[in-house]
């Protein structure tokens, strides 16, 4: 089962972090130096994605200028002799022909923004990735996933899942488990936000999935769920009635940067990561702890 494209839903309003995301859309907010939406694209270059597919909305197109060449800037970095930046620059940016932009023109949920994606996606296999939950490893999540669907082969459908605390499950799409080999167990089941106490597992859908085809023809006509949204998780339900999902536990710290706490605690993250950044950081957090 090869993977070829990717889709970013990049068209929600963000309300979590407003102001931040009045004027500015959430997958530009910057971890470190780098724009959430540029981790993301990394993250799927790695695990083999050749073309990458964005569901823009109203207020986005700075994403799409992200991707293309500055020439103006271009020219002065090399005016000024600054190469390694130039070396960045051209490193982050996507061969040409290898993104495609569509827009979703109303926030209707979710599952309707990757429906949005159906006519560039065609008939194959693609993968979803949320821009704004981030995970930190090597290899990435996606990557990860790739490896265990190729693994699994045939019609199946792979959603990365994380454990959560028993008492926090009712915030969290979950999946019930069954057989498992090693990181990677069949989902037989798949609930919503399940009411306190009635969880079947702990593990709760996170932002990375691979998806058949198929979905496109349940998210045609899927109903407004939960918050009146269009919920992929409600047409996933839908599909797994007659193809195989697969939970994949991957390793790695996954970061929601659409919330507040996530997104700060996502930069340290990050910046502790990051060799040339690590020492200096340490030592401005042991100073301000000890104010
Ligand atoms: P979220 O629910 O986290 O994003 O969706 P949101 O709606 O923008 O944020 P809040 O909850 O109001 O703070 C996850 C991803 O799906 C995209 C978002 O842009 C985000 O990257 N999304 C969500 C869409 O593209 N369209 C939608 O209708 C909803």
């Amino acid at each position: 089962m090869k993977i070829r494209k990717a889709v970013f839903p990049v068209a929600g309003l963000g309300t979590r972090v407003l102001p931040a995301t009045k004027a500015m859309p959430k997958e530009m907010l910057t971890i470190v130096d780098r724009p959430l939406i540029q981790y993301v694209v990394d993250e799927a270059k790695e695990a083999g994605i050749e073309h990458f597919v964005f569901v823009t909305g109203r207020n986005k197109s700075v994403i799409e200028d992200h991707f293309d060449r500055m020439y103006e800037l271009d020219a002065t970095l090399s005016a000024r002799g600054k190469t390694a930046e130039q070396e960045v620059l051209a490193r982050d940016q996507p061969a040409a022909g290898a993104t495609s932009f569509t827009r979703q023109q109303a926030p209707l949920g979710l599952g309707h923004a990757v429906w949005c994606a159906r006519d560039i996606v065609g008939d194959e296999p693609f993968a979803v990735v949320l821009p704004d939950e981030l995970v930190l490893n090597r290899p990435g999540c996606l990557k990860q996933m790739i490896e265990a669907a190729e693994k699994l082969g045939g019609n199946s459908n792979l959603i990365a899942v994380e454990e959560v605390p028993g008492h926090l499950t009712h915030n969290y799409g979950i999946c019930g488990v069954g057989a498992r080999q090693g990181r990677t167990f069949e989902i037989n089941g798949m609930v919503e936000k399940p009411k306190q106490g009635t969880a079947p597992s702990n593990f709760s859908i996170t932002g990375r999935y691979i998806l058949q085809p198929q979905i496109f023809r349940i998210l045609e006509t899927q109903e407004r769920g939960a918050g009146n949204e269009i919920q992929l998780t409600d047409a996933m339900i839908g599909l797994a009635r007659t193809q195989k999902f697969y939970g994949v536990e991957f390793e790695g710290e996954r970061h929601d940067c659409g919330s507040k706490a996530g997104f700060l605690r996502a930069n340290i993250a990050f910046g502790m990561a990051r060799a040339d950044l690590r020492d200096g950081l340490r030592e401005e957090m042991k100073r301000y702890l000890e104010k």
